[in-house]
């Protein structure tokens, strides 16, 4: 890549990604790449990198608030988030992530707060977990308008229902429940349909019988598209990685050595320089002496 053809601050110039671009790309067997980021800096730069759709995953409870699972984070934390993320986005789609207790009881409760997403946090589709008892509620979300990103197989909110973070669909009877899941909310509407934590087989079997762009996480290379978590790429989670992770980058030990250096430099007093600081205007740095001048004489006297 040359040094002009990515120029950090420009304005994008790709075209908008929608959810018709995203069903296109199946289409045209073209594979589609999300990431999550929840701020406006990440954002910015991930969309200027050029990836398809982001996701502000819920999975901020986690990598960004410190929270053991998902579980805790709300619906106004996802939103606030959600905001930062529209700010800094030009091209890619942005998804918002329903929190757990969003749209689990109450269907109309679920329209509302999907439909909350796109009006206050400025989001373009919104992403639910679970597969066929989900399939009315999406239906009913698209009937208000927002596009569904549909999430099956390990599903991070059903943790505790799962008994801990298992691969799923590794007997029959669960390979059928994906596949009964996954064709639920391709009939139900959805655009696309996340696929974590499944076997690499079931995940293509899936991506072959659906209309809707699979995105895989932890499920193998036959998907439509991959999704991961952007701290597991960079290696800013402190957790130990899944199977499925591939560290692109360091943010940690750039950070970590960024900071002991700025630590180091202030500590021996090399930070900042003269170079860094600011300074009087010549004349006024002459008034200044010559005041002070004059007051260190009266103090003689
Ligand atoms: O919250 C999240 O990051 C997600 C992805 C793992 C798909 O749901």
């Amino acid at each position: 890549m040359s040094i002009t053809s990515f120029t950090r601050g420009q304005p994008s110039a790709r075209p908008k990604v929608t959810t018709h671009t995203i069903l296109e790309k199946k289409s045209r067997h073209e594979l589609i790449t999300c990431l999550t980021a929840y701020d406006y800096a990440t954002s910015r730069l991930v969309d200027e990198a050029g990836i398809d759709m982001i996701l502000v995953g819920d999975s901020l409870a986690q990598v960004v608030l410190g929270y053991e699972s998902t579980l805790p984070v709300t619906t106004e934390e996802m939103l606030h988030h959600t905001r930062a993320v529209r700010r800094a986005v030009k091209s890619a789609l942005v998804i918002a992530d329903m929190p757990f207790g969003s749209y689990q009881g109450d269907e109309a409760e679920g329209v509302r707060n999907a439909v909350r997403f796109l009006k206050e946090g400025g989001a373009e589709a919104v992403k639910i977990e679970g597969g066929a008892k989900r399939a009315d509620l999406v239906s009913r979300i698209l009937d208000a308008e927002v596009p569904v990103m549909g999430h099956i197989g390990l599903t991070p909110q059903s943790l505790h229902k799962m008994g801990g973070y298992k691969v799923q669909g590794k007997d029959l009877a669960g390979v059928e429940q994906l596949i009964k899941d996954a064709v639920a909310l391709d009939r139900a509407g959805a655009f696309s349909i996340v696929l974590e934590g499944v076997p690499r087989e079931v995940a293509a079997m899936i991506t072959q019988e659906v209309a809707a762009p699979t995105i895989g996480i932890g499920a193998g290379p036959d998907c439509d598209g991959q999704v991961l978590v952007f701290h597991d790429l960079v290696n800013l989670s402190f957790a130990p990685p899944a199977k499925f992770v591939r560290r692109y980058g360091d943010a940690a030990a750039l950070i970590t050595s960024a900071v002991q250096q700025f630590k180091a430099d202030v500590e021996s007093g090399s930070y900042p320089s003269d170079e860094e600081s600011y300074h009087l205007p010549r004349n006024t740095k002459l008034e200044l002496e010559a005041i002070m001048n004059r007051k260190q004489m009266k103090a003689y006297r």
